[in-house]
């Protein structure tokens, strides 16, 4: 049996041995994954021990992202650009690959499950930290017409355009200096983890917008509810989680699970 599991601190309410585990009995892949607590600090000897031991892969959350980047031997492209590791995946060479795999899982559940579009689309990112990094070479993969980065810290999504100009058309700006008319806006901003709403002025979303939150939860974000009080369709990060998921297990098991069965059983336990 290959062993696997995910690493965080905290970690008690992960659901990815629960995704996981469905994914493995929808494909018949014999795998163990289990949730391991590591204190800060000590990912690498954590990650060490682990593969030693005989571990097949690693899915890493907070705090550890930037520490399993250092970790890994080799990154995929989209890990490097991120700055950060979701995922190690043990190779048959013994050296172990480091990829990003949250931002394909957001595009996956924006085209593939929810149906709408990002080629020719405006697209508005709120918030510039790891969660935004993560998710722009995937996005700019799909050939939005533009993706504008606003941020509480204007500094900080002018950085990430220096950063990301090579890669597609993308600008930038502080959350009250918005342009109007986009027709995607992502709130990939912790804000919703606090219960707050990023200040914005209504006129950003187009007719007809999507609304998306990395956050989710048994309720809608404060983000989801005051775009689809502006008309807009909405979703929250869910989806993502089980995106990012299937992407870290197709990279491990070269299967790619249904994700659709497996958010729908995870959505009807969070209600
Ligand atoms: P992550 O890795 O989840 O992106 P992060 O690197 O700490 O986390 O970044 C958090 C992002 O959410 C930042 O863009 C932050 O804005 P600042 O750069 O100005 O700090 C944004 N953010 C956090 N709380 C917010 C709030 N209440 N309203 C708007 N933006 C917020």
């Amino acid at each position: 049996t290959d062993c696997y599991a995910v690493v965080g601190n905290p970690i008690a309410h992960s659901l990815s041995p629960r995704i996981h585990g469905a994914f493995a009995a929808q494909t018949g892949e014999d795998i163990r994954y289990e949730k391991r607590l590591v204190e800060k600090g000590g990912f690498a000897d954590f990650a060490r021990d682990f593969f030693a031991a005989g571990g097949c892969g690693l899915n890493v959350t907070l705090p550890f992202k930037l520490d399993a980047c250092e970790f890994a031997d080799t990154l995929t492209e989209r890990a490097r650009a991120a700055g950060a590791v979701n995922t190690l995946a043990l190779q048959q060479n013994g050296t172990l690959l480091g990829d990003n795999t949250d931002g394909a899982g957001l595009v996956a559940d924006i085209k593939d499950y929810l149906g709408w579009a990002i080629e020719d689309r405006k697209l508005l990112l709120l918030g510039a930290g790891g969660a935004t990094r993560g998710a722009l070479l995937p996005l700019l993969a799909e050939k939005p017409a533009q993706i504008h980065i606003a941020n509480r810290t204007a500094q900080k999504a002018q950085q990430l355009v220096q950063d990301f100009s090579g890669y597609g058309p993308i600008s930038a700006s502080g959350l009250d200096a918005v342009p109007a008319g986009f027709d995607l806006v992502v709130n990939a901003s912790a804000a919703s983890l606090a219960g707050e709403l990023p200040p914005l002025s209504p006129l950003v979303l187009a007719t007809g917008a999507w609304a998306y939150d990395m956050v989710y939860g048994a309720e809608p974000t404060p983000f989801m509810r005051w775009a689809e009080q502006l008309g807009a369709e909405t979703a929250d990060g869910l989806g993502m989680l089980v995106g990012q998921a299937a992407e870290a297990f197709y990279l491990w098991r070269g299967l790619r699970p249904a994700v659709a069965p497996v958010l729908e059983m995870l959505r009807a336990e969070l209600r």
